[in-house]
Formats: structure tokens, sequence, C-alpha cells
């Protein structure tokens, strides 16, 4: 049995197989999702608005509800695509706008450049970079000191449920 679901606002929609996650139906449509974590909750990355049809995804796990807890951008409906599964018809979902700083392969080569959209943290979805900002030598090093403090925490956490 498949689902279909609705990505706006790109107006795109795709078949999921019933059961899987939001974040497999996300990926076939070759939309570019960092996956820090690598699926397993513990990031924002995944992190979307579920704008119809929060009753056809599977309850929140304890691990997807810490995770929101902390991400600055979180509303009522928001989800981490890894762990939405789709159970049922009329799901439509959002991307929040911006970028991850670990969609970035060179930070530094981002300097004396402005960012072309806002650029995010892993974790918390906070706003590191605003669009259109001169990224310079020393918010490159906010930046990289970013990428070591999120890789340090997803690798402590890991054993954590
Ligand atoms: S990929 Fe990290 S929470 Fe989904």
């Amino acid at each position: 049995m498949v689902k279909k679901i609705k990505l706006d606002p790109i107006g795109t929609q795709t078949a999921i197989k019933t059961n899987d996650n939001l974040l497999s139906g996300l990926l076939k449509n070759d939309l570019n999702i960092a996956k820090e974590c690598g699926g397993r909750g513990m990031c924002s990355t995944c992190h979307i608005y579920v704008k119809e049809g929060m009753e056809s995804l599977s309850p929140m796990n304890r691990r997807e509800k810490r995770t929101l807890g902390v991400v600055t951008t979180c509303r009522m409906n928001s989800r981490l695509a890894c762990q939405a599964r789709v159970i049922g018809e009329g799901v439509t979902v959002e991307l929040p706008a911006g970028m991850y700083l670990s969609q970035i392969d060179d930070v530094e080569e981002l300097i004396g450049r402005r960012a072309q959209q806002n650029i995010l943290h892993p974790i918390s979805g906070k706003v590191l970079v605003e669009e259109n900002k001169l990224i310079t030598r020393s918010m490159i090093s906010q930046l990289k000191d970013t990428q070591g403090q999120v890789s340090k925490y997803l690798a402590q956490t890991d054993e954590i449920v």
C-alpha cells in the first residue's frame, strides 16, 4: 500500500509506502536534506512543518519530542521527517527556509561572500548567518567551532534514547 504526500511550496506530490518515514519521500524528490544525525531523531536537519494531515502520521516518540524541544523554529505542526511515519492520506509538508551548516562542504570558501540564504544550526535550527550578510573570517571560525560542537553532541548522545 502507498500513501500520497504533497510537498509545499514546490507543489510536488509523491507516493510513499505505508509506514515509511516522511524522509524517504523527501529524498525521493531529490530534496537536499542534510540528515546530520543519519536519521536517528537527534538533529533539526530533517525538521518539517506539517501543513495538513498531522493525524495521518505516527505519534511522536520520546526522542523526537526531546529534539524538537530545542529547535528554535519549532511550531505546533513541527515533526522530524525521519521519525514521522505515514499511516494515512492527506499529508502536506513544508520545509523551513534556509540551509543547514552541515550542507556546506567547505566553510572557508564563504569568506568575503554574502550568504545566499540563512545558514542554520544543525541541532537547534537557529539562524547562524542571516541571508545577504557578508561572511567574515571571524564568522568562519565560529561556524567551524559550531561544526565541532555538533559532531561532539551527536557522538555523545548516540546512546541516549
Ligand atoms: S535526520 Fe536528524 S533528526 Fe532526522
